[in-house]
């Protein structure tokens, strides 16, 4: 007996910080869908296994933002994430979480194994930034500057996500504490780090030339260009240690005595996920985890983003091995990372912090009663327009065109008219024909016969499942509806509803060779839009697909044989998808315009301030007594104020807005318990607020006339 395949397919473990957009799910998701689903449908072997990750400071700075704590908000958001992933039809065989037990014990025994063995890890004290208003050391997320690669402002302190760049803090320029916005303080402190160094020529090897521990594992050729890409542009003699260990109190404890108060790098323990959710399923399902990470047959495929590459390629795989240097057997390395890019919104880049996104599970809402299949069309739409070579674009015209002509104009209409033909002639039942009747072929003319025309099909079937295996889902989905067109023109060339009256043995055999595509669609149909592929299988009165059926088709196909029995029974057909509202469309984009408007003419929000952030400011009513310009400056005024209980001096930078004597008698607002600062000599307590109108024209926020002093405001 050969020993089968074992596929261990992964998606991305998402952040548990937020809700899922359609960048996302035409990213990491839906393609490892497809793709786990098509070989499901061959009959393999498959676990695919997702998770949420819900360490790392994403998790911590979503809490603090959202006014509660880490594990209230990976709570809220697993949910809506594992949710939404159901909802949209993506088959995980589990959708584990890193805040799991079994992951904790899976990720600290791999620590501690690595650890163990030497040569893996180093630890160093050395300084690193520390925000001494909040008491915190400031790594990855916690810090932000100017990436030294391409200038992002933005760029966190472990990635700038614009250029994908790993970076450590101490590589950014003019970084900033996103606690407290203060430029961070160096202080000692002691980290693991994982010799990546080590690692760097085997790693070269395996990515160039498809070799590890001697043995070819892949074809090089089989990998995506950009993802090769990025590697070597890794790979260049420059890999670094990198610190696997955080001080941060939210995330899995460093297993050891000397690192208390330690927590591992959620990049250490997130892709380690993988292995725990991959555990957690065996055991739920009777397997061996092994098998599908260490066996002989293993094939491990990483579905990701295109800023996940270096964690996947390099990082993940550096631990697999060492890993596998002292323990047998030993982990596979993955057989390939199909990573997209990047996903564009109506032509700009989707972006979280200004809501410029659609969220998967508000299009779940929103399209339930308004648009027919609604989540089969969002899967087509998002595999057609797969950001798998290059960055791609959604919008939401593209959305109802695709809609409209392929779904509506393509695949519903020849299904349709097939079935009410089928309907109308024969009460739904199918006809005997005899197989030697001749039809026309695809082009006008050409005459062919129910077998060939079966083989014919069979061919396509069989490219559309290559593209597949290739990870190339847009063509393959290019293949399926270019499988419809040919069944229109097959329609179209042969016109039964004519023939219906002349030669009505003919259209016996046209229609059977129609059915026999619609029941082909019913198959070939379940990776992409899984809805469609149901609804055609109860129409067509035959079982829900089920694991195999992809073989048995193509078969069936080659020996040209007809796949439903003369006799057969068929339902009542329905509507599998139709036009769209042009209401939906303006819906969705003026959404997206409120959005927009408000973002792009006014400054944007800053971070989300909890009750008690406010509550902490004690505004106060007060009147402006004095006024005297600050010497040897342009913008300061220096004023006395009346705040009620004391008078007190506040220096203000609106001399270039206001004179002297016109602010005196103003009422006004002060921010009174601001910490003093000394400027230009003067002790300022307090801050006066202004509004800011249009280009920059400033104006008091002024309590009415004759309104007492020292009154709080909130
Ligand atoms: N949470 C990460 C992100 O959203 C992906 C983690 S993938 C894993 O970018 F391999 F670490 F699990
Ligand atoms: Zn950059």
């Amino acid at each position: 007996m050969t020993n089968k395949k074992k596929y261990l397919i992964t998606s991305a473990l998402p952040y548990a910080n937020g809700p899922l957009h359609i960048g996302h799910l035409a990213g990491a998701y839906l393609s490892a869908d497809v793709y786990a689903r098509f070989l499901r449908l061959k009959g393999e072997d498959v676990a695919f296994v997702c998770g949420s990750d819900e360490h790392g400071a994403a998790i911590t700075i979503r809490a603090k933002k959202e006014g509660l704590s880490p594990k209230d908000i990976v709570d809220k958001y697993h949910h809506l994430i594992k949710d939404t992933f159901d909802k949209l039809g993506v088959t995980f065989d589990i959708f584990h979480r890193t805040s799991d037990p079994l992951h904790h014990e899976t990720a600290q025994e791999f620590f501690k194994k690595l650890d163990e063995k030497g040569d893996e890890f180093i630890r160093e004290t050395n300084e690193q930034y520390y925000d001494e208003e909040y008491n915190q050391f400031l790594a990855d997320r916690y810090i932000k500057g100017t990436c030294p690669n391409c200038d992002h402002e933005e760029a966190y302190g472990d990635q700038c996500e614009k250029c994908g760049t790993a970076l450590s803090p101490l590589e950014l320029i003019d970084p900033k504490s996103t606690l407290s916005g203060n430029t961070p303080i160096l202080k000692e402190t002691t980290h693991w780090y994982f010799r990546l160094d080590k690692h760097e020529a085997w790693l070269k090897e395996w990515i160039q030339e498809g070799k590890f521990r001697g043995e070819v594992t892949h074809n090089p050729n089989d990998w995506k260009n950009h993802v090769t890409g990025q590697c070597l542009s890794w790979l260049d003699g420059e890999l670094k240690p990198r610190a696997i260990t955080r001080d941060l109190d939210w995330g899995i404890p460093v297993p050891l005595k000397e690192g208390e108060g330690k927590v591992l790098y959620v990049w250490f323990d997130a892709p380690i996920g993988y292995i725990s959710a991959t555990k957690a399923w065996a055991k739920a399902n009777g397997k061996n985890w092994e098998d599908y990470w260490k066996g002989e047959d293993a094939e491990l495929v990483h579905f990701i983003g295109k800023d996940n590459i270096v964690f996947h390629c390099i990082i993940f795989p550096a631990m697999l091995k060492a890993y596998g240097d002292v323990s047998e057997p030993k982990y596979v390395l993955p057989i390939n990372v199909p990573a997209n890019q990047f996903v564009n919104l109506e032509n700009q880049k989707i972006s979280t912090s200004r809501n410029w996104a659609v969220w998967g599970h508000e299009y779940l809402e929103d399209a339930k009663d308004k648009v027919t299949n609604h989540i089969d069309v969002l899967r087509y739409v998002l595999i057609k327009n797969m950001p798998e070579q290059k960055d791609s674009e959604f919008t939401w015209e593209n959305y109802r065109e695709l809609n409209d002509t392929d779904l509506v104009g393509k695949l519903a209409n020849f299904m349709n008219r097939v079935l009410v033909l089928t309907h109308k002639y024969y009460n739904g039942v199918l006809p005997t024909f005899d197989p030697a009747t001749s039809m026309n072929g695809r082009s006008e003319g050409e005459q062919t016969t129910f077998k060939v025309l079966t083989q014919a099909i069979g061919e396509k079937v069989a490219a559309l499942g290559q593209a597949i295996d290739r990870y190339e889902f847009r063509i393959a989905l290019k293949e399926l509806i270019d499988i419809a067109s040919f069944g229109n023109e097959f329609l179209q060339h042969n016109e039964p509803w004519k023939k219906q009256k002349t030669t009505p043995e003919e259209v016996k055999a046209i229609l059977s060779a129609g059915l026999q595509l619609v029941t082909v669609f019913s198959v070939i149909t379940q990776p992409f839009i899984p809805n469609t592929s149901a609804k055609l299988r109860t129409i067509l009165n035959l079982p829900a697909v089920k694991d195999g059926d992809y073989n048995i088709l193509l078969e069936n196909l080659k020996a040209g044989e007809a796949l439903l029995p003369a006799g057969h029974q068929l339902e009542k057909a329905s509507h599998l998808f139709t036009k769209i509202d042009q209401e939906f469309i303006q819906f969705q984009m003026d959404k997206l315009e409120e959005n927009n408007e408000t973002l792009s003419d006014l400054t944007p929000l800053k971070e989300e301030a909890t009750f008690d952030d406010f509550m902490k400011m004690d505004i106060r009513t007060a009147t402006i007594l004095e006024a005297e310009k600050v010497e040897k400056t342009d913008k300061l005024l220096k004023l006395k104020v009346d705040v009620g209980f004391e008078e007190r001096t506040v220096v203000s930078g609106i001399a270039q807005h206001f004179s002297a004597e016109e602010v005196i008698g103003k009422k006004v607002l002060l921010l009174a318990n601001l910490a003093p600062r000394k400027i230009r000599g003067v002790l300022s307590k307090g801050m006066i607020l202004m509004a800011e109108g249009e280009e920059g024209k400033l104006v008091f926020v002024s309590p009415p006339e004759g309104f007492g002093n020292g009154h709080t405001v909130s």
